[in-house]
């Protein structure tokens, strides 16, 4: 069975959207902190960190489904996806440069890794549309 939107509509349905913020903001901070753990010399930290940050982010995904805010013919909405992942690609390069002209190369860079990280996305959708929606 679904769980799909099954509390829309229900006394829960606002409690389950905020929850659902909470998680996001969960997933933005203790990846935050990884960052910082890394940058410090606390590896063994930094990837605890990065799996309560994977957790999280799978709450907040089961409190979108639980609501509805997830499309059940995913697939037609990777399509979309796919093609922004891709072009924020240059975007992104570009940005990178701008943090780089304030002379903050060492940010700069980590944006370049991030767009780097945005192609990756953008080919493994691509990938998934071509063998599943034909
Ligand atoms: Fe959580
Ligand atoms: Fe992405």
């Amino acid at each position: 069975m679904s769980l799909l939107g099954v509390t829309k509509g229900t006394d829960l349905e606002k409690q389950i959207d905020q929850i659902a913020v909470l998680e996001s903001q969960a997933v933005t901070m203790y990846t935050g902190m990884a960052i910082l753990a890394r940058e410090q010399g606390y590896d063994d930290v930094a990837d605890y960190l990065t799996a309560l940050a994977a957790d999280e982010a799978r709450h907040a995904g089961l409190y979108a489904v639980l609501n509805g805010h997830i499309k059940s013919d995913f697939f037609e909405v990777l399509k979309t996806v796919e093609s922004l992942e891709s072009g924020s690609v240059k975007k992104l390069q570009e940005f990178a440069q701008k943090i780089r002209s304030l002379g903050l190369a060492h940010a700069a860079q980590a944006v370049e890794e991030a767009a780097l990280d945005e192609g990756r996305h953008g080919s493994i959708l691509k990938e998934i549309v071509e063998t599943y929606c034909k």
